[in-house]
């Protein structure tokens, strides 16, 4: 035997015990490239194949692929232990411990008040409108028969964008309630106009228990021929009911609005609110749609009459729930979110 031939033997002898004995595919990756990878041992072996008397060549060779074929043999077989020992052991995952629990989020409560109202308007025929949060004074003031020495336009009440005015419509401002979303509405559609516009505002008041700089509306509107105070009433009174209870009460006390003639403001007395001292609670805006709001849009004189009003969100989820800082609904406390 020659001594490459003995030298094969042996790599081969060693080559076989350390597949065996190799622990994971890593190591057995290891091996593979130090005997049969393009520095590997018996690779070194062939090579020299040119180098060597002729009539060794055919022996030699022979026996060399001969050992490359078994240890790429071994390397698979031991391949295959290895890979279905891994997913034994993943198979013996307790499939009967307990899951990870994932915390369930869910609506805000200003949210879930927005979405019953809607809901609620929705059923008795009324669509959805949306409007600008930048506005002009033209439509939060002027085209809703709003003075120009109003105070409500003053620096002191809304936040005044810092543009310059629109030619036509005026200074930029965030809007101080929805009600504009009315003007914008009739301009775009004729009566019968049904609608509730959901949305935020902004005025310059100081953070308290009761005022926030921002907050949330939802205004209402209904034009048509023959529109009248009781039609109004009865939506308002029904509306709470759906919201609170069947059992809710609801009054109208004469107040004014630039852009209602006559307007009123809502008192709520319901089982639910009662409890918490004061019987009638305050709780929204509303009236006859003033005609020189229907001029200023274009439509004709006395054609058509119509309703307005808009409700605090707010004022709405304190009274529902019970919450008596209006703050709490910006806080983002998870102990106060996760009560709804
Ligand atoms: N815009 C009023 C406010 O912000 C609420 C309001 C009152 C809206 C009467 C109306 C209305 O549409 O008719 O306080």
């Amino acid at each position: 035997m020659t001594e490459l031939e003995q030298q094969l033997h042996s790599l081969r002898a060693e080559a076989e015990a350390a597949i065996a004995g190799s622990a994971d595919l890593p190591a057995l990756d290891q091996l593979k490239a130090r005997y049969l990878g393009r520095q590997g041992s018996v690779t070194g072996v062939l090579e020299k194949l040119g180098k060597l008397p002729k009539d060794q060549k055919p022996v030699i060779g022979k026996l060399a692929n001969e050992v490359k074929a078994v240890l790429t043999a071994a390397i698979a077989g031991k391949r295959e232990e290895l890979e279905s020992k891994i997913q034994n052991q993943e198979s013996k995952i307790d499939t009967t411990l307990p899951g990870r629990r994932h915390v369930l989020g869910h609506r805000h409560p200003l949210t879930q008040v927005f979405e019953r109202t809607v809901e609620i308007f929705r059923r008795m025929g009324f669509a959805v409108e949306d409007g600008p949060e930048v506005e002009t004074e033209w439509f939060s003031f002027d085209a809703l028969n709003t003075p120009a020495n109003h105070p409500a336009r003053d620096l002191q009440d809304t936040f005044y964008v810092d543009v310059p005015p629109d030619a036509k419509h005026g200074r930029y401002h965030l809007r101080p309630h929805t009600s504009p979303v009315q003007i914008r509405t009739m301009m775009k559609q004729k009566p019968p106009i049904r609608v509730v516009a959901p949305g935020r505002v902004f005025r310059r008041d100081e953070l308290d228990a009761t005022h926030s700089p921002t907050f949330h509306q939802i205004e209402g509107l209904y034009v048509d021929k023959n529109v009248s105070v009781a039609d109004l009433k009865g939506t308002v009174e029904f509306f709470f009911q759906q919201l609170l209870s069947p059992d809710t009460k609801v009054r109208f006390r004469p107040h004014f609005f630039p852009y209602t003639e006559p307007s009123f403001e809502i008192d709520l007395s319901s089982p639910h609110l009662a409890s918490r001292g004061k019987e009638w609670l305050e709780i929204a805006g509303c009236g006859m749609v003033d005609p020189n709001v229907f001029r200023s849009v274009g439509y004709p004189d006395d054609e058509y009459t119509g309703w307005a009003f808009g409700f605090g969100i707010e004022r709405i989820a304190m009274v529902m729930y019970g919450i008596t800082d209006i703050r709490l609904f910006t806080e983002n406390d998870v102990q106060f979110l996760e009560q709804f």
